[in-house]
């Protein structure tokens, strides 16, 4: 068994955070999303692992994240040169995946379920492919599947306008190497992608052995910011654990669980778990309230902050309204006067969102 994870693609709905970066790699609690599905996919006991990029953050996903020695796997990085589809990467994997039956993972997908459940099922029932699903409230932003009574899949659709059902496809996928041919008589979307949809449609054409099977546990997608804050205070809740490395002096106090990294000062701070606070960080008269994620490198002076996602090496000073519901960018300085500003000075990049609410 192998598995693939889909790291490549354009990552839009994550700009401006995605101009600089791999989407894969933004942060929740403090650990790029990407690893978490590596992780689980070791955990099922598969190592031979194939990671799909882009030109684009190709070099970025692989210089963090290494040939998987750390993971516990061996890494193997396939190149796909333009976005051209979920089942376009399965192809391009081809000579990686030989005839291998695999998982496919898409790298912006969460979890909680484990993954042994569903692949010990695979295998023993030789399965063409098992699909996860998932009731949702927009079924339209997913592929769709249709299941009888029986539970069997009758029908999958990528993204319909007038959605057959509220189950959406989770991006984690199971394959026999007859998923191969299928990808082959398939042609492109109307978007212009080789969609995995159709693939899995072929294969129940062709009366290939489909199963659908509902995921109980939480899913997150993060591709958007409020998909991320919501994965962030997820994965806060469910996987954090107490950890004080660094140094808070005598005004400082800590209530719940809290990480902090070595080499972060904290002076006259309070915080209020679960927060994760990266290494190496300066935080000044703060107030870091539940659900949020710090990175290492941050600088927060005379700040108040909840429910948020600040990425490496931003600084934050003087800001008088507690911050909420917000993702910081990498560098990003973010100061106001220490009175209440008569002034406000921008320099903000495209497809920022700013609300001074
Ligand atoms: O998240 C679940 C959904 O994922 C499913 O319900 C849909 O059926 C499936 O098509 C997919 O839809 P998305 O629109 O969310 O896919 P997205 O373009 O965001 O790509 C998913 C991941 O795969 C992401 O990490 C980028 C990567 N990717 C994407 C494309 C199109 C590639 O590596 N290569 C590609 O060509």
């Amino acid at each position: 068994m192998k598995a693939i994870i889909l790291s490549g693609g354009k990552g839009t709905r994550l700009r401006p955070l995605t101009y600089t970066g791999a989407k894969q790699l933004v942060p929740v609690a403090n650990k790029p999303i990407l690893w978490y599905g590596l992780e689980a996919i070791v955990a099922a006991g598969i190592t031979d692992i194939g990671i799909i990029i882009s030109p684009e953050t190709g070099e970025e996903v692989k210089a963090k994240t290494g040939n998987g020695e750390r993971f516990g796997a061996n890494i193997t990085y396939i190149l796909q040169d333009k976005p051209a589809g979920l089942a376009h990467a399965v192809k391009i994997a081809r000579p990686f995946l030989q005839d291998s039956p695999f998982v496919m993972y898409l790298g912006d997908n969460l979890i909680q379920n484990e993954l042994n459940q569903f692949l010990d099922h695979f295998k023993e029932q030789q399965m063409d492919s098992l699909i996860l699903l998932r009731p949702v409230a927009n079924p339209s932003a997913f592929g769709v599947a249709q299941v009888d009574a029986q539970g069997r899949v009758v029908h999958l659709v990528e993204k319909p306008k007038v959605p057959p059902s509220n189950l959406a496809l989770v991006g984690i996928y199971f394959f026999a190497n007859t998923i191969h041919a299928a990808i082959d008589r398939i042609q492109p979307s109307a978007r212009g992608e080789l969609e995995i949809t159709d693939a899995i449609q072929n294969l129940i054409d062709q009366q290939k052995h489909v199963e659908a099977r509902q995921i109980e546990g939480w899913w997150l997608d993060t591709g958007k910011k409020d998909d991320l804050l919501e994965a962030n205070q997820i994965i806060l809740d469910t996987c954090l654990k107490s950890d004080l490395r660094g140094d808070l002096d005598a005004k400082s106090q800590v209530f719940g669980r809290v990480q902090i990294g070595a080499g972060s000062r904290l002076i006259n701070c309070t915080v209020r778990g679960p927060v994760t606070i990266g290494k190496d960080c300066q935080l000044e008269n703060c107030f870091i309230g539940p659900y949020s994620s710090i990175a290492d490198q941050v600088t927060l002076i005379d700040v108040e902050l909840e429910h948020s996602v600040i990425l490496q090496g931003a600084t934050i000073t003087d800001i008088h309204q507690r911050i909420v519901d917000s993702v910081i960018g990498q560098r990003a300085h973010l100061k106001t006067a220490p009175q209440r500003p008569k002034a406000l000075r921008f320099m903000i990049g495209d497809d920022c969102q700013i609300e001074l609410a």
